[in-house]
């Protein structure tokens, strides 16, 4: 390993690490006016990273596979638009692509955040060449 990836690991450059959390990235920064999308915004990390993005001041778009598990834990957020999108199946990231298209808005910011770990192989719905792992985390 190079002097220059540890330093990348280890994050000593950016002033933050293991202990520091969403608010004190975002801390000073005004994201009025800006467009954020987390896939998965609605559980774990990605849900603090909502909370944290809103805090700031930002309109955060959540695309959930579950709508309903979505719209619960993110009840005491305001503001979050939800939308429903499965990254495991090519045609349902089509169908929310138009959509957005559609609405005539930019994004500013992408947190792909959705992620499935430690699983068997499998193959995204409607494309066998598609690992159902790579298209959550990539696409
Ligand atoms: N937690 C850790 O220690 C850790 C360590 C290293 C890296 N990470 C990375 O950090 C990120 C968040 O981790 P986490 O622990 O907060 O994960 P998590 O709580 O399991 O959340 C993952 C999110 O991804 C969504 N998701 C999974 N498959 C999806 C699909 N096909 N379409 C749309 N959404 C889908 C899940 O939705 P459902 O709830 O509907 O399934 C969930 O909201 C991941 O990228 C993970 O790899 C986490």
């Amino acid at each position: 390993m190079t002097s220059e990836n540890t330093t990348l690991i280890t994050g000593t450059s950016s002033g933050f690490g293991a202990t520091s959390t969403a608010d004190d990235v975002l801390q000073g920064i005004d994201l009025t006016g800006k467009l954020a999308l987390v896939t998965g915004g609605y559980s774990g990390i990605g849900l603090e990273t909502t909370r944290a993005l809103v805090k700031a001041g930002a309109h955060v778009v959540v695309p959930a596979r579950r709508p309903a598990a979505a719209e619960q834990a993110l009840a005491d957020i305001p503001g979050v638009e939800l939308d429903e999108l499965d990254l495991a199946d090519l045609e349902s990231v089509r169908r929310f692509a138009e959509r957005f298209l559609a609405s005539g808005r930019t994004i500013d910011i992408v947190i792909d955040n959705a992620a499935i770990m430690a699983s068997p192989e499998t193959r995204v719905v409607d494309d066998p060449d598609f690992a159902e792992d790579i298209d959550v985390q990539v696409v």
